[in-house]
């Protein structure tokens, strides 16, 4: 039986998030730039897509870019803006014709502007699709959405549109840029380094972490099922014992 065929298919994560890590050392190990890891980073993330949509997952989340990122070379942010545009270009079709929702998440004022416009474009283009959501973050810090999260509140606060009675777990998360999106169930990185480099710091409060030392221009649909399976053999207690599951 293939991993695919091994999966359950009502025990499926309704939405995971993906740190894509080990794009630069995948290319020195090969002896070319950083840039080529990025570029080979693309075929993984149709794969993904490819086999979410499939499946019948309902969010998928790609750590695409932190804000911490903008202070790699110049000559390497430049070409990952570059790599951006030119793959959303070239996925605009497919995502239209697979029903495909894109989102962002992060702080796109930061962004060149043609890779701004081209970003927004084909997030309203695909406004009103109803299959899978793909929401990429660009631009992204956990930190500074909590950060804006927190300045939004209380200018709402001093207004009179929000009490400090009324701010509780719903009421907070609608400040956040994730707004509306379920929290992960499972998240996955690769390249073998076991941390969160601020990405969904509180969404992730009770997500299951998967790591895997693959390089992520290596990652394969057949990557993606294995750590679906691992997910369902986890059991998720959320502070219960396992005989109140
Ligand atoms: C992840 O790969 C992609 C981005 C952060 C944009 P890296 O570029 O971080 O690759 P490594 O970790 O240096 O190998
Ligand atoms: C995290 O990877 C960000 C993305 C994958 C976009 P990094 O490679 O930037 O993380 P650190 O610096 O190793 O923690
Ligand atoms: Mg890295």
């Amino acid at each position: 039986m293939s991993l695919k065929e091994k999966l359950v298919r009502d025990k499926l994560p309704g939405h995971v998030a993906i740190i894509m890590d080990g794009n630069g050392r995948w290319a020195v190990r090969k002896g070319a730039a950083r840039i080529f890891g990025h570029q080979n980073g693309v075929t993984p993330v149709d794969e993904v897509v490819k086999a979410s949509a499939e499946l019948g997952l309902r969010y998928l989340t790609f750590y695409a870019f932190s804000t911490e990122n903008w202070a790699r070379p110049a000559e390497e942010v430049d070409a990952l803006m570059g790599l951006l545009v030119s793959t959303i270009k070239k996925e605009t079709k497919k995502l239209l014709d697979n029903n495909i929702k894109l989102r962002t998440v992060g702080d796109l004022s930061k962004l060149p502007g043609a890779t701004r416009r081209e970003l927004l474009q084909l997030v309203d283009t695909t406004s009103a699709n109803t299959g899978l959501t793909v929401i990429l973050a660009i631009s992204y810090s956990s930190r500074n959405e909590i950060i804006l999260a927190a300045r939004q509140i209380i200018k709402d606060a001093v207004e009179g549109k929000i009490t400090a009675a009324e701010m509780n777990f719903d009421t907070f998360e609608n400040y956040l840029q994730t707004s509306g999106i379920p929290d992960p169930d499972l998240l996955i990185r690769t390249s073998g380094e076991y941390r969160l480099s601020n990405f969904l710091l509180y969404q992730l409060a009770y997500t299951e972490l998967y790591f895997t030392s693959k390089l992520w221009p290596d990652f394969r649909a057949e990557d993606f099922y294995e750590a679906l399976l691992e997910y369902q053999n986890r059991e998720r207690r959320f502070g219960k014992t396992s005989q109140q599951l």
